[in-house]
C-alpha cells in the first residue's frame, strides 16, 4: 500500500510552545483527510532570523505556514503577493507558497473573529454600534473585515488616543470609524463591545467608565481567550452584557481559513471548538 507524502506546514512566532496551532490544524486534517503535517517552529528575534527561516522552510519543499507574535508585520514585507485583508491589516498570518516559488499572504484574523460572532453566536455586525478597545496590531487586524459588514459606526478607543486616530484614518475610505479617549466613552450606548487591547495578558481592565452602555442588550467579546473568565469578561457580566465571548472560536476560525487556503476544503470548526473548550477546564 502507498503511503500518501505529506504537504507540510509550520507555525512560526516566539514564544510558540503555547500554540494550540498544531491541535487544530491536525483535527482539521483528520476530520477532512488531508494529508499534511503541521509543527510549531520557534525563530529568534534576531535580525534577519525569520526570512531566513522561511526561506529555507520553502527551499525545503514546504507548502505553507501560519505566523504569529512578533512576526506578522514582517512576514507582511517578505511575501511577493497580498491579500486586500492583509494590505490593510498591515499583516500576515497567513503564507503560502506556490508551484512557480512565489509566496503569498493572507490575514484571516478578522474573518476568524466575523465569522466566530456571525456564524458560531448568531450575533450579526451589520448596522450595529461597534465600539473596539485598543489600537495596537491586534485591533488593526480586524477592521477591514469588521468593516465589511456595514456596521452602523466603529469607535476605536485607547489609552493613547493617537493612537487611535491615527489607526482610524486608515479606514475612513471603509465606513464610519472614528477615535475616542477611554473618558469620552462616558454615558455612550454601543451594541458590541469588542476588547483587542492587551490588557487581559497582564491581568488587567481597560479603563472604561462605568456609566458606558453596551450593557442589558449588549455584546462583549474579548479576542483573548483563557480558561478562566478575562478580566473583561468578568467586567462585562458585571456590568449587565446579554452575552459576553472570549476569543477561543476566533482562534479556531481564523485557523479554519487558513486551512480553506492551503487546501481549498473548509473545515468543520464546531467540533474543534468543543474539544479545546475540554482541553482548557
Ligand atoms: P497587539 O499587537 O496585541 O495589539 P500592541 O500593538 O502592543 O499589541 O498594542 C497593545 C494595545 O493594548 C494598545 O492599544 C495598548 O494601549 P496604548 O497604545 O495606550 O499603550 C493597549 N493596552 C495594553 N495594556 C492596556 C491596559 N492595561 N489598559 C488599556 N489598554 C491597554
Amino acid at each position: 500500500m502507498n503511503t500518501p507524502s505529506l504537504d507540510h506546514y509550520l507555525v512560526v512566532g516566539n514564544p510558540i510552545a503555547h500554540s494550540k496551532s498544531p491541535f487544530i490544524h491536525a483535527e482539521f486534517a483528520k476530520q477532512t483527510q488531508q494529508a499534511i503535517s503541521y509543527e510549531p517552529l520557534l525563530i529568534e528575534t534576531n535580525n534577519g532570523a525569520f526570512t531566513q527561516a522561511i526561506q529555507a522552510f520553502q527551499a525545503q519543499g514546504g507548502k505553507g505556514l501560519n505566523v504569529t507574535v512578533p512576526f506578522k508585520q514582517e512576514a507582511w514585507a517578505l511575501v511577493k503577493q497580498r491579500s486586500t485583508r492583509a494590505e490593510r491589516a498591515g499583516a500576515v498570518n497567513t503564507i503560502g507558497f506556490d508551484n512557480q516559488g512565489n509566496s503569498w499572504g493572507d490575514n484571516t484574523d478578522g474573518i476568524g473573529l466575523v465569522r466566530d460572532l456571525t456564524k458560531n453566536h448568531g450575533k450579526s455586525l451589520n448596522n450595529q454600534r461597534i465600539l473596539l478597545l485598543g489600537a495596537g496590531g491586534a485591533v488593526r487586524g480586524v477592521l477591514e473585515p469588521i468593516l465589511q459588514e456595514k456596521p452602523a459606526c466603529c469607535v476605536i478607543a485607547n489609552r493613547t488616543v493617537e493612537k487611535a486616530q491615527t489607526l482610524a484614518r486608515l479606514f475612513t475610505d471603509l465606513g464610519d470609524i472614528s477615535a475616542s479617549s477611554y473618558t469620552d466613552l462616558a454615558g455612550q450606548q454601543f451594541d458590541i463591545i469588542i476588547n483587542g487591547t492587551s490588557a487581559s495578558l497582564q491581568g488587567e481592565l481597560p479603563p472604561l467608565p462605568d456609566d458606558i452602555i453596551p450593557l442589558k442588550r449588549g455584546w462583549c467579546y474579548d479576542m483573548m481567550y483563557s480558561a478562566q473568565r478575562t478580566p473583561f469578561i468578568q467586567w462585562a457580566l458585571e456590568h449587565g452584557a446579554i452575552c459576553a465571548r472570549d476569543g477561543l472560536g476566533m482562534l479556531v476560525e481564523q485557523a479554519a481559513e487558513a486551512f480553506y487556503l492551503w487546501r481549498g476544503v473548509r473545515p468543520e470548526t464546531e467540533p474543534v471548538i468543543e474539544l479545546l473548550k475540554q482541553r482548557l477546564r
